[in-house]
């Protein structure tokens, strides 16, 4: 992998504040685009932008063509067994919206979460608590954040019906053990969906070996454009799941009285969509393919590894297990006295380095550790080891001034 070729592929990279480039350290909430994705959205814009799935005219055409394509490769980047198995979104929160509605789940049906969940696979289940009786149980990580086996064994003795979780968590980057976890699921008569948001963009995902039953991701963390998500399900599991929008596109025909719905994947992808978003979903599917996930994911934690232990210092608190190989490409902390918030300011004002500060869109579990949040930088394939130099040197000036 030759960093300093890739970085020319993001023009954005070019950019300097202050006579100074960017240090872009924000790749788990939105990654930068490759100019190929942008190429693909222009030329959608510039040479055919009309409406697929519908219209038969020549323009018409070559988009249902383009989307199709699009479907193929996201399938096959997930190993996904047929294209019909993937939906195309809005983006993760709305895929999982469309399982935990879709489901036929009673009073009484437990859904098992783990304890560090982005609100996203949360509340979508919470709900389910408030309209239908359905039980919800957050399972408690161990006290290295890592998953406890025998709490989850021990919880599927319960009425479990649904396992849905963070494949890898965007609070500290842990990957949890799907392939283990899926199979006890499946034991258990229960089915799991992950939320893939932070591993499809940083892993080689394979949904067929995991044998997971859905799994959710966002393009715009895998350097596609914003608006398009990917929802992967069994085809049988989608064939009964009832679909979360209706209307256009999603029905075969309809009389003034009855509607018959189209097969899966369109019964779910209602209205206009998102076309040129999701030709660009396929070039940036292209682009990551071409660079290879494992490089991806062994640059990540080569960086991830120097920043730990840059930062092994007095005064920085560490969220999620001490070694970095288990934390993919996030190192989440925070500086004694600091606020969260100051932190990505200040590294913001001097030296353009751009990291998420707050509480991740997983307040819950802050709550339960008395924290008002946390600064979070996240690596991605265009990031360097001078990066991560500077970032640490900074951040230990901070840590040096607040200690008190
Ligand atoms: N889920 C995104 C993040 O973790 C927004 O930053």
């Amino acid at each position: 992998m030759d960093i300093n070729k890739l970085r020319k592929d993001f023009p954005i990279l070019e950019k300097k504040f202050n006579g100074m480039p960017i240090v872009y350290f924000d790749s788990s909430c939105m990654t930068l685009k490759p100019k190929k994705v942008m190429e693909a959205i222009n030329d959608y814009y510039c040479n055919y932008s009309s409406c697929g799935g519908r219209s038969i005219h020549k323009l018409g055409a070559a988009v249902t063509i383009k989307i199709e394509d699009s479907r193929k490769r996201v399938g096959k980047f997930l190993n996904a067994p047929n294209p019909d198995e993937i939906v195309l979104l809005k983006n993760t929160t709305e895929a999982i919206n469309v399982v935990s509605n879709g489901l036929d789940l009673k009073k009484g049906d437990v859904v098992l979460t783990t304890d560090k969940e982005h609100n996203s696979n949360l509340v979508p289940w919470q709900r389910l608590t408030m309209k239908k009786g359905v039980k919800h149980i957050a399972l408690k990580s161990n006290e290295d954040n890592t998953f406890d086996f025998k709490g989850y064994e021990k919880a599927m003795e319960g009425n479990v019906k649904v396992v849905s979780m963070p494949h890898t968590a965007n609070l500290d980057g842990y990957t949890i053990p799907a392939k283990e976890i899926i199979k006890i699921a499946h034991e258990n008569d229960a089915i799991v969906v992950l939320d893939g948001a932070q591993s499809a963009p940083h892993r080689k995902v394979d949904v067929k070996e995991m044998d997971v039953d859905f799994f959710a991701f966002s393009i715009h963390k895998t350097c596609g454009p914003t608006g398009v998500g990917v929802l992967y399900g069994k085809y049988e599991l989608l064939e009964n799941l009832e679909p979360l929008m209706v209307g256009g596109n999603t029905v075969l025909d309809t009389t003034y009285k009855s509607y018959k719905f189209m097969k899966p994947p369109s019964m779910f992808e209602a209205g206009l969509q998102n076309f040129a978003g999701v030709i660009g979903a396929g070039a940036a599917i292209d682009y990551l393919s071409a660079i290879g996930m494992e490089n991806i994911e062994a640059h990540e934690i080569k960086l991830n590894s120097l920043a730990t232990k840059l930062l092994d210092v007095d005064g920085l608190d560490l969220i999620g297990p001490k070694d970095p190989r288990l934390r993919s490409s996030i190192f989440n902390f925070n500086i004694r006295n600091m606020d969260s918030h100051d932190i990505a300011i200040i590294l913001d004002e001097v030296r353009n380095i751009m990291i998420r500060s707050g509480a991740h869109c997983a307040h819950s579990w802050y709550h339960t550790q008395n924290m008002n949040g946390s600064a979070r930088a996240s690596f991605y394939l265009y990031n360097t080891e001078e990066e991560v130099k500077i970032f640490a040197e900074e951040v230990k000036k901070l840590i040096d001034t607040f200690r008190g």
